[in-house]
């Protein structure tokens, strides 16, 4: 004990002298980076994007290879497991997403019990926290238990999602094939329009899926390794993730982009005045820009190719494979896909900012049918395979992340008592 006491005297009498410490933390000195813009905080093995060059490699396999070869399911488990899967793994991995179809039956009478007029991607948030709850894993912290968590909540999320929409829409509940029937874009599209879609629409709907379920450190994958940094759980992880992600600036601009193209420049005509009314206010345009990308977004270039298909299609049939349309008067609006490209045209030249993924993947998720509000949220349905491979890479090497920021403002200000004030 007394050697301890002796111990701190000789600090104190240091900090005296002036060391380290007594100078205290010299945050004035150090660099701000506002919105850690160009910030490098680890390396990983998950993602690589080339802003410059507008590249994309998921586990160093490019987007468009992907997109062009493999499914949802084969593109899940290469991010879980780092690898292509054989047929065998594959099969297995299918089955295993298969058998958690299904959720707790207390699951869905919270979902029912949520208020009406509630944005899906809310549902989604507290389903998913809820969710955690009901989770046999629950206090096991293990990779493989995480693992086994991911695979439900990817497995689980299309069928929270179609629910909680067909719910708050007054439509009879669609439940999933857990006969293995349909691949996962087949039954989720199943589950949110009641059509089984026809081989061309799962495909378009699964290309879609593949070209959200990463993205290296965007924001909410950010949440999600913050949230884990901490040994917090891999469910509180998704659901720090969707939070973040349902901000007009990241997965919510999707939305925003259908509804201006329906609700204000409705007319080919109009994208140019429209536009430049908005750069004028210093308006964001949703759809455009990219911390990232300095040029196209490859994947708003790989959607342009399906959007364009599926909007003409939605034109030319009022019903095509039996897709359902949600806005009325709709006929008088002209082609959503001859529009978007007009505004590509003149937000180029005007701005120098180039299309990111919401800008096509809007028009296509239109062309397909699916329902609006649900747009944010099955872009977070997909990216959860980013979030969980992304939080148990975290975990492999962690460091609790926790940056600084600069105080601004008087210090040492005299505490005047309540009574005084
Ligand atoms: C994605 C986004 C948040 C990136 O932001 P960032 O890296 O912080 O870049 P900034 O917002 O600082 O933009 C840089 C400049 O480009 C302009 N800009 C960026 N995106 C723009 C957009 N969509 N519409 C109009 N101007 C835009 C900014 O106004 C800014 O111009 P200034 O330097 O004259 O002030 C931003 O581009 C944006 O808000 N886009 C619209 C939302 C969207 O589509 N999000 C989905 C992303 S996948």
């Amino acid at each position: 004990m007394e050697d301890k006491a002796e111990e701190k005297t000789v600090d104190i009498e240091e900090n005296k002298e002036g060391t380290r410490e007594d100078k205290g933390d010299d945050l004035e000195s150090k660099p701000i980076y506002k919105g850690l813009v160009g910030v490098v905080v680890d390396t990983t093995e998950i993602c690589s994007i080339d802003g410059i060059k507008g590249s994309l490699y998921y586990r160093g396999y490019p987007i468009r290879e992907l997109v062009e070869y493999s499914s949802f399911e084969e593109v899940a488990f290469l991010l879980l497991f780092g690898k292509l899967p054989s047929r065998f793994e594959l099969e297995a991995f299918k089955d295993k997403l298969i058998q958690q179809r299904d959720i707790p039956d207390r699951i869905l009478i919270i979902l029912k019990s949520f208020p009406r007029n509630t944005t899906r991607i809310e549902l989604l948030r507290t389903a998913i926290s809820a969710l955690s709850l009901y989770d046999e894993d629950d206090y096991d912290y293990s990779e493989q238990a995480n693992i086994r968590k991911g695979m439900r909540i990817i497995g689980k999320i299309p069928t929270i999602l179609a629910y909680s929409h067909r719910i708050q829409s007054n439509l009879p509940l669609v439940e999933p094939d857990t006969e293995g029937k349909l691949s996962h874009a087949a039954n989720f599209y199943y589950m949110m329009t009641g059509n089984i879609p026809t081989k061309l629409v799962e495909d378009a709907f699964d290309k879609l899926l593949i070209c959200h379920a990463e993205h290296a450190l965007n924001t909410s994958t950010f949440a999600a390794r913050v949230t884990v940094s901490t040994l917090s759980d891999i469910y509180s992880a998704i659901v720090s993730a969707i939070g973040t992600l349902r901000g007009p600036l990241h997965g919510g601009a999707n939305e925003r982009v259908i509804l201006y193209m329906l609700n204000e420049i409705k007319t080919k005509k109009n994208v140019i005045p429209w536009a430049k009314e908005k750069i004028k206010n210093k308006e964001k345009i949703m759809g455009f820009g990219h911390r990232v990308y300095k040029t196209w977004d490859p994947r708003a270039y790989i959607l342009r190719e399906y959007a364009k298909k599926f909007s003409e299609m939605r034109r030319k049939q009022k019903d095509p494979d039996g897709i359902p349309t949600e806005f009325p008067g709709e006929e008088d609006v002209d082609s959503i896909f001859q529009m978007t490209e007009k505004l590509v045209d003149y937000v180029v030249k005007k701005k120098g900012i180039y299309p990111n993924v919401d800008l096509f993947s809007a028009p296509l998720l239109h062309g397909l049918g699916v329902p609006t509000p649900l747009y944010t949220p099955l872009f977070a349905s997909s990216r959860c395979v980013g979030w969980v491979a992304h939080s148990i890479e975290q975990l492999k090497n962690n460091k609790l992340i926790r940056p600084r920021l600069r105080f601004q403002g008087e210090l040492n200000k005299k505490y005047v008592p309540l009574d005084e004030r």
